[in-house]
Parts: C-alpha cells; sequence; structure tokens
C-alpha cells in the first residue's frame, strides 16, 4: 500500500461554500437539531430511526458490539424488509400512489406500477420461488438489466427471506459463474435479452455458460424482454411469464430477525477474488431509509425522485429498492444507456416525469459537460429542487457546472460519500442544513463518526493547515447500523481487510485517503490501495492483472489507475508477452483488452496496454505501481532506489 503522502491530491482548498437557502431549509425534512439529537446520545438516536420501521417484534438493547468487528444491532427485533417497504404503504392507504414510473430504452416503452401493484406482483414472485424450492437462507443470483422485475425479484426475495446477489448484467459470464459459485446460488433469475444503445443483444447465453457443471443451481428463471431466441435448458430453465402471474397475490410474510442476512453484493478487494459483502435485515433498512429520507429530504406525496444507478451495484440496493421505496416515494427507473437514442435522453426524462430530486455519478455529469450546456438548454428543467453525487470525487468543476445546468444556480448538492461495505450514506452535506463546498462530502452524518488520521492512529486537527502532512487515513471509528456484517464464507478476510489497519484502536479503513479542510470539512481524495475507481466502478488491479495473464500470450502483467478525464481513473496496463507471442504486437493489444472485457466486463477494459520489455521491481519482487503510475500519467519518476535495475524505465517509457 503507497504511504499517505503519495496519494494525488489537488483539491482546492477553501473554496466559498454554497448556505441551503432560507426557502429550502424552512421546509426541509432534517434540521440542525438532528446533529444535536444524534450527539447527545448516538443509540438513543438510532433507536428513533429504527422505529421509523414496522418492527413485528420490537428490538431490545439497539447495539451490541461484544463481538467486534461482527456487530449486532437491534437485537431481538423481528420484521420483513418487503413489507416495510411494500405493504405497509398499501395498508396506510397509498396503494394508488406510483411507486415505480419505469421507462425503457426504447423510447415509448413504459410502465406505472402503484404501490398496490407492486405488492401483488411481489406476493406473486415470493409464491413462485415457493413453489420452486427457495426457503430462507437459500442464494439467489439476479442477472438482469434495469426492468421493474429485477426489483420485483429483489424484494421476493426479501419478503422470503431468501439472500440475493445482484450480478450487474454487463459482467460477463465468467465474473457471474464466480459469483453463482461462491454463493452457491440455487437460482438464477435473468431476462432473455437486453437493450443496450438500442440493439437487443442475448443475456441468458451467459447464464448458460456460468451455469453449466455448476450443481448448486436448480432453475433458472427468464423474463421475456427482447424476445431474443432464447434455448430452454428442459427442467432447469422456466419462463417468468408462466409461473409469476399465475400465483397468487396472497402472501403472508414473515418476519425475520434482525441480523437475519438480506444480501450479498460482490465488489473487487484488493486481490483477484471478489468478495461477498453481507448485509443484514434491520440495521441495513434503518439507515439506508433515514438517510434517503433526510439526505435527499424526500416528500413522498409530491416528489419524484430518480437515482440513475444500476442496481448491480450498491447505489441501485439502497438508493432505488431499500430506501425510496421504504420511503413510500415515487420514483423514475430508467432502463438504458444515459445518452440512447441521442444525448438529451436524461433532460427528457426529467422533463417527463417532472422529477424533482436527481443522484447521479460525476462521470456522467463530465459527460454532459463534454457535450455541452446547449442540450440540457432545451429543456425545462425548473422542476428539478436538490442533485445528488455519488461514486467518486466530484471536481468542483463538475460540482459547479451541475448546480448551474441542471439547477439553475439555486438546488442543493448533496455529495455523497459511502461504500459498498457501508450500506448507505455515511458523509454528506444535509440539504437544509449544512453548507457544502464543491467537491468536499463535507462532514459524517447524524449519527455516524468518521475521522481522519495519520500513520499511527492519532487524529489530525481539522480546520489547522498541515501541509504536505495534510491527507491521512479516513477511518469510521464507531459501528453504524447498516455496517457490512462480514465477507460471504471468509470471515478472517473480513477481519483482515478491514479492521486490521487499526487494529489496537477497533477502527474500519475504508480504504480511501482523506484531508480536512479549513472549517473541519472532509475531503475525500479516493482509494490508496490497489483498488480504481473507473466511472465510479470499481475493479482492482489484481483482478485485471489475472484476466491478462490468464492469456496465453502474456507472460507478466501490472495494472495501475491513472488519472483519467472523463471517467476519474482509467486503467493502464503494462504486459510482458511470451516469446512465442511477440511476433504480432499490434493485434495483440487488441486481443488483450478483448480478453479483458471476456473475463470481467467491457467497464474493465484497459485504456492502454503497453507492451514492455521488463516490469520495475524492488529486490522482493514486488511491483512497484507507484512508479507504473508516474509513468502513466507522465510524471516525474518518484524515488526509484529500491528498484533492482532502474534502467527499465528507459525501456518502459519508450514504450509510450
Ligand atoms: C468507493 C466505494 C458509494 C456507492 C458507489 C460506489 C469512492 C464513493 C464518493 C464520494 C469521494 C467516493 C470511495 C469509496 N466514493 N462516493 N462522494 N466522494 N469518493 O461504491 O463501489 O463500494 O466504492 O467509492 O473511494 O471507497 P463502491
Amino acid at each position: 500500500m503507497p504511504s499517505i503522502v503519495e496519494t494525488a491530491a489537488s483539491a482546492d482548498i477553501d473554496p466559498p461554500a454554497f448556505p441551503p437557502s432560507d426557502e429550502f431549509a424552512a421546509s426541509a425534512n432534517a434540521s440542525a437539531e438532528l446533529y444535536d439529537e444524534a450527539e447527545r446520545d448516538r443509540l438513543a438516536f438510532w433507536d428513533k430511526q429504527a422505529r421509523r420501521l414496522a418492527w413485528e417484534t420490537p428490538f431490545g438493547e439497539v447495539l451490541d458490539w461484544s463481538e467486534a468487528p461482527f456487530a449486532k444491532w437491534f437485537v431481538g427485533g423481528k420484521l420483513n424488509v418487503a413489507y416495510n417497504c411494500v405493504d405497509r404503504h398499501v395498508e396506510a392507504g397509498n396503494g394508488d400512489r406510483v411507486a415505480i414510473h419505469w421507462e425503457g430504452e426504447p423510447v415509448g416503452d413504459q410502465r406505472t406500477i402503484t404501490y398496490a401493484e407492486l405488492k401483488d406482483e411481489v406476493s406473486q414472485a415470493a409464491n413462485a420461488l415457493t413453489d420452486l424450492g427457495l426457503v430462507a437462507g437459500d442464494r439467489v443470483a439476479i442477472y438482469m438489466p434495469m426492468v421493474p422485475e429485477a426489483i420485483v425479484a429483489m424484494l421476493a426475495c426479501a419478503r422470503l427471506g431468501v439472500m440475493h446477489s445482484v450480478v450487474f448484467a454487463g459482467f460477463s459470464a465468467s465474473a457471474l459463474r464466480a459469483r453463482v459459485e461462491d454463493a452457491e446460488a440455487k437460482l438464477v433469475i435473468t431476462t432473455d435479452g437486453q437493450y443496450r444503445r438500442g440493439k437487443a443483444a442475448s443475456l441468458k447465453e451467459a447464464v448458460d455458460e456460468a451455469v453449466k457443471d455448476q450443481e448448486c443451481v436448480e432453475h433458472v428463471l427468464v423474463v421475456r424482454r427482447t424476445g431474443i431466441d432464447t434455448a430452454m435448458t428442459e427442467g432447469r430453465d422456466v419462463w417468468w411469464d408462466e409461473v409469476v402471474p399465475k400465483a397468487s397475490t396472497d402472501h403472508t410474510p414473515e418476519a425475520f430477525d434482525a441480523e437475519h442476512p438480506l444480501f450479498l453484493l460482490y465488489t473487487s478487494g484488493t486481490t483477484g477474488k471478489p468478495k461477498g459483502i453481507m448485509h443484514t435485515t434491520g440495521g441495513y433498512l434503518t439507515q439506508s431509509s433515514y438517510t434517503h429520507f433526510n439526505v435527499f429530504d424526500v416528500k413522498p406525496e409530491t416528489d419524484v425522485y430518480w437515482c440513475t444507478a444500476d442496481i448491480g451495484w450498491v447505489t441501485g440496493h439502497t438508493y432505488i429498492v431499500y430506501g425510496p421505496l421504504s420511503n413510500g416515494v415515487t420514483q423514475v427507473v430508467y432502463e438504458g444507456t444515459p445518452t440512447s437514442p441521442t444525448e438529451h435522453r436524461h433532460f427528457e426524462v426529467i422533463e417527463k416525469y417532472g422529477v424533482t430530486i436527481y443522484y447521479t455519478a460525476p462521470t456522467l455529469i463530465r459527460t454532459f459537460m463534454k457535450l455541452g450546456r446547449q442540450i440540457a438548454a432545451e429543456h425545462d428543467l425548473s422542476s428539478l429542487r436538490l442533485l445528488g453525487s455519488v461514486g467518486e470525487p466530484i471536481n468542483p468543476e463538475a460540482w459547479r457546472w451541475y448546480r448551474t445546468v441542471f439547477g439553475a444556480d439555486k438546488t442543493p448538492i448533496v455529495d455523497t460519500w459511502w461504500q459498498t461495505e457501508t450500506g448507505s450514506i455515511m458523509i454528506s452535506p444535509l440539504p437544509g442544513v449544512t453548507d457544502a463546498k464543491p467537491g468536499s462530502a463535507m462532514t459524517p452524518l447524524p449519527g455516524i463518526s468518521a475521522v481522519i488520521v495519520d500513520d499511527d492512529g492519532k487524529q489530525l486537527e481539522p480546520g489547522t493547515d498541515h501541509g504536505e502532512q495534510a491527507n491521512g487515513y479516513l477511518v469510521l471509528d464507531k459501528p453504524w447500523p447498516s455496517m457490512l456484517r462480514g465477507i460471504w464464507g471468509d470471515p478472517e478476510r473480513f477481519k483482515e481487510t478491514y479492521w486490521s489497519r487499526f487494529a489496537e484502536q477497533g477502527w474500519y479503513f475504508a480504504g480511501d485517503g482523506a484531508r480536512y479542510g479549513a472549517d473541519g470539512e472532509i475531503w475525500v481524495l479516493g482509494r490508496i490501495d490497489d483498488v480504481m475507481n473507473i466511472s465510479g466502478h470499481r475493479i482492482s488491479t489484481a483482478e485485471v492483472e489475472s484476466a491478462l495473464v490468464g492469456h496465453s500470450g502474456v507472460a507478466e502483467a501490472a495494472v495501475v489507475g491513472a488519472s483519467d478525464e472523463q471517467t476519474g481513473q482509467a486503467i493502464c496496463a503494462f504486459v510482458i508477452l511470451k516469446a512465442s507471442a511477440k511476433a504480432d504486437d499490434a493485434n495483440m493489444v487488441e486481443e488483450l483488452r478483448a480478453e479483458v472485457a471476456k473475463e470481467i466486463s467491457p467497464i474493465a477494459k484497459p485504456r492502454e496496454i503497453h507492451v514492455v520489455p521488463e516490469l520495475p521491481k524492488t529486490r522482493s519482487g514486488k511491483i512497484m505501481r507507484r512508479l507504473l503510475r508516474d509513468v502513466a500519467e507522465g510524471r516525474e519518476l518518484g524515488d526509484t532506489s529500491t528498484l533492482v535495475d532502474p534502467s527499465v524505465f528507459e525501456a518502459i517509457r519508450a514504450s509510450k
């Protein structure tokens, strides 16, 4: 791991802050009192937040941290997540409220689903899953594009206490296979095909490849989406439309323990093997619901909320499915790519549904910036009253552009820092309370504690100028309700990955570097481990390296993330070819990019691949990625004194 002072830090240190307008503050869900309340008694605060949900059996102790880092929140309480996200709103008389305005990628493809309809469909799906033999504790892999059935499938699993493991439909068959295998999924839910930029492509074929010879998989449930030719395996494969609509709409949800596992979500770590991050029921839903309500200031009666994430990532889990639905809001779900069929699409969707809250990623904002403000100017965006950002540090220039062009120079922006592991938002402004500085996620939310510390765990002093030493490690020094409860099947890796860096203090180390600004606000600087952030997608250097060396022509590979104007970071690979493969370098590079797409996903394709004769290594054989980053970013080389052979760089440079 590189030392903390090496992380790239080019934040503009003390830009003017944007305070909330009086008008926004006056009707905001959260006031400054929320911070005071949490400060006075943190656990009493979470107790109160948990009571926003419907519990079948009340909980006793708020937190049992006696077996740290394995937390138990809301001990002994029982609840059903799907009941809280769906039935509860129907029982409260809001069955006619639209839950989902679904917009398909082909223009004109749309569906409106009320809470009452959602309840029926989730109940039918739950009955169908039961008929397929699923029982509480089983695992189901969901490999689907953004169709309503994907959300229904997640909720049906939650309703049955079955864990879902959603795998991004942009991932390859081999990535799906590894995840199905690790979780020992009994069922895979998928679609026949998916639309990508107007074209239908098979998805089921990838499932067939992924589940071949996997004994754990008993069935594959297939939603008809594109009508593309699809082979079905007798006895194993079942069409959704042949079982779900026929099932009964009556289904009594069973309440599960607060610590009953809710889902697995695989994410990249610093090794080649993805980790199954495990979340549970009561704590996850409490914090997801609380943060969604206060950070996005949702008014369920009037707002139209739109989070542009995919359910394949944690943002889709927490801020499309569990947060918004637990709060009974109306939301837009869009199936396709943002610029299909034209770059007007997102703006048209905002206009069409009167979107009031829009939550997206910096990389998309930068795409819109590049396309130019005249596109936005052709649309009426006046319904927007709050904007959000997530996935990577947002550069101040993009922040300002977002506020000006989307927000008519007046909407608050919430820059939300969190991770797959944290389950929900941890650091963010409260839009009616906190001043926002462009580029900073500001301060921990009420009830959350985060600090920046140095190598020895000493807290940096907020509000003082530390000069070169200003960068520290971002740690979470107190447990939080939606924290991960472990890595599937690997408790040791869980402790080692998150809790060993500051084991003495018992802190969670997030993997990010950060610094304090002049007013004590937090500036997240990005990952300091071997995890890259490409357009907000998390990919480890080791995963890409292992895909590259999996190719028969590659002897060795080293991968680094280099800064990229568009995608935040881009993947840069350095490979040594085997003697047998050297003849045809030019095609080789294309072949290797294709190999990575096939092994992982097109999003993991390296931006550049350099064929080099040698890699820079220390005497102990460790590849010095820090120096490769210098090369990739065209910087002066850092300290090369520990290299075996400093002259390797002449050859590496020549390859660029
Ligand atoms: C990593 C987590 C959070 C859901 C999507 C990504 C980076 C995320 C921010 C932000 C600066 C951010 C961090 C974090 N990150 N949000 N607002 N400002 N950095 O989830 O794939 O688990 O990645 O994304 O580096 O550690 P993830």
